[in-house]
């Protein structure tokens, strides 16, 4: 494939963004009073509003065009059929198929594995009714009121992610904690508190290596053991999620009671797979089910809707725009629901270890910028912290709101001011206040250029009916989908993650000389040498 730069749709843009980069919000909206309804799109029970973002229906076409060109199209297709798009690990890409309806036939190697999901799907549900009913009980008899999952990144963030948002949803007789840090003290914390008889524990790590998962999964079963006075207490206090079932044995922990997966589910597009374990255990089976009916809906969107009224090729082809085009270093996505807290930094992973990326599909540099730095905090809490940057800074920072506009809680008062900020703070951004404006409306001449905001700040509004287990399917979907079209577009591998190994092992070195009981020989630089030795002083 060519370098996207050098693409006709590519040049057409730079020409395009040369003519309108210094267009305001205020008169594509003054030009046109259909501009709201023309640049909002529903889809998958989602609706995307992006008419405040700096794009006329120009920008849409060609944008559009440089979808065709880059063949987004052509490769969602491949990867809904199996192939192996994962080029760099040769490995098929198929989260779709953990949300196919049974009966639905999605083929890798020549091998259906839609009934292999839904075997799991009905292990996992058989296995959550029994903790949920009590049914199944600790090492002495005790029913479990707790539930631990041990991992980290895409076996950590969907877990803890799902489950603060569908906590209004979960049984509230039991407590659900996340261990995923390293740092002793997460262990610590999330067990102080809590009587191991009543303690499950979800080993859940694809690999089943991961140094994080299994330093935390050993700790865990010596805390079990110590506490329950029997090795036995592992089979009742144990469970994993796995794709490695020898390593789940070797650990102790009888395949019985293994959930699996396949290497065609990449970690952070695995919170749908038997790594939602917890999730499940949390909202029930049928909860579960309802959020994989919202990921398929939104699969379904993205398989079928034409480019201008696909919300994630929409959404990719977007952040294309700002990050290529206006030089934005940077997405911010702003739930306006505290349920959502851990949003943001469930798409860190999901967008920056896909498309943080330097090279392309064939190995070599890319000749752009590639993925965006995704941050962000749920609204209204960031707009008394950070937002003054985004309406005055000098940075543009593209933002992604989110609303929902049927609340969860019964203050249904709170509610109207949590959506009345919302809106206007999309309406700030785009319109901001002249100096004009803060003239006429009596603002002191020597206060007026500290009170100017300039607007043109581009966001999307995306709106659900109510956060609930589908909602939350199709919003994570859209995000995967977005991540995917950006990184066809960029004509990079989007499902590898090589840059982290090179720390992990790394550390592996390191482990052995903090803990040498003789001064070891350290061969690294002078800087990590240092910092070695001064630990070891200290220890
Ligand atoms: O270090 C990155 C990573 O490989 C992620 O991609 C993955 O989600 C995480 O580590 C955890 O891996 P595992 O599920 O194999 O323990």
């Amino acid at each position: 494939m060519s370098n996207v730069t050098d693409t006709p749709a590519w040049q057409k843009l730079a020409a395009h963004h040369d003519k309108i980069k210094d267009v305001h919000l205020r008169d594509l909206f003054a030009k046109d009073a259909s501009r709201a309804a023309k640049f909002t799109v529903e889809g998958a029970g989602l609706t995307l509003d992006y008419s405040k973002q700096r794009i006329t229906e120009e920008t849409v076409a060609l944008l559009a065009e440089l979808a065709k060109e880059r063949k987004v199209a052509e490769r969602r297709d491949a990867m809904f059929r199996g192939e192996k798009i994962n080029v760099s690990e040769d490995r098929a890409v198929l989260h779709v198929a953990l949300r196919a309806p049974s009966g639905e036939v999605i083929e890798t190697d020549g091998h259906d594995v839609v009934p292999d999901v839904h075997g799991v799907l009905d292990r996992m549900a058989a296995f959550a009714d029994k903790i949920r009913s009590g049914e199944w009980v600790g090492h002495t008899g005790k029913r479990i009121k707790n539930v631990i999952n041990i991992g980290i990144g895409g076996s950590y963030l969907g877990p803890e992610m799902a489950y603060l948002a569908l906590r209004p949803y979960s049984d509230r007789d039991m407590t659900f904690r996340f261990v995923s840090n390293v740092d002793g003290a997460c262990f610590d914390e999330a067990t102080r508190d809590l009587n191991a008889e009543e303690t499950l524990f979800i080993v859940s790590s694809k690999t089943f290596t991961t140094l994080e998962t299994m330093t935390n999964a050993a700790t865990a079963r010596a805390w079990a053991v110590e506490h329950l006075g029997s090795e036995d207490a592992v089979a009742k206090h144990f469970v994993a999620n796995s794709t490695n079932t020898q390593g789940v044995e070797k650990f102790g922990i009888d395949t019985a009671n293994m959930f699996e997966f396949w290497d065609w589910v990449g970690g952070r597009y695995s919170m749908d797979s038997a790594i939602g374990l917890s999730t499940m255990i949390a909202i029930g089976p049928d909860g579960f089910r309802d959020m994989l009916a919202g990921f398929h809906e939104m699969d379904e969107h993205f398989r079928t809707a034409p480019v201008e009224k696909n919300l994630p090729m929409l959404m990719g082809l977007l952040t294309v725009w700002y990050n290529n085009f206006f030089g934005a270093q940077t997405l911010a996505v702003l739930p306006y629901s505290e349920h959502m807290k851990r949003f943001p930094a469930y798409l860190q992973q999901l967008q920056m270890e896909s498309n943080g990326k330097h090279v392309d599909m064939a190995g070599k540099h890319v000749d752009l910028q590639t993925g965006p730095i995704i941050w962000g905090e749920p609204g209204t809490d960031g707009q008394h912290s950070f937002y003054q940057l985004i309406h005055q800074g000098t940075k543009l920072i593209p933002c992604d709101f989110i609303g929902f506009l049927t609340p969860l809680s019964a203050l249904a008062h709170h509610h109207d001011l949590l959506m009345a900020n919302l809106f206007a703070q999309a309406e700030a951004l785009a319109f901001g206040k002249t100096a004009a404006e803060l003239t006429a409306e009596g603002s002191p001449a020597a206060q007026t250029p500290f009170r100017v905001t300039e607007g043109n700040r581009p966001t999307n509004m995306i709106l659900a009916e109510k956060l609930d287990p589908k909602t939350l399917g199709r919003l994570v979907a859209l995000y995967e989908h977005s991540v995917f079209t950006q990184g066809a577009v960029w004509n990079i591998d989007s499902f590898d993650q090589w840059g982290v190994e090179l720390g992990k092992v790394l550390a592996n070195r390191i482990i052995p000389e903090l803990e040498a009981k003789d001064e070891p020989t350290l061969g690294h630089d002078s800087s990590t040498n240092a910092l070695i030795e001064r630990y070891r002083a200290h220890k």
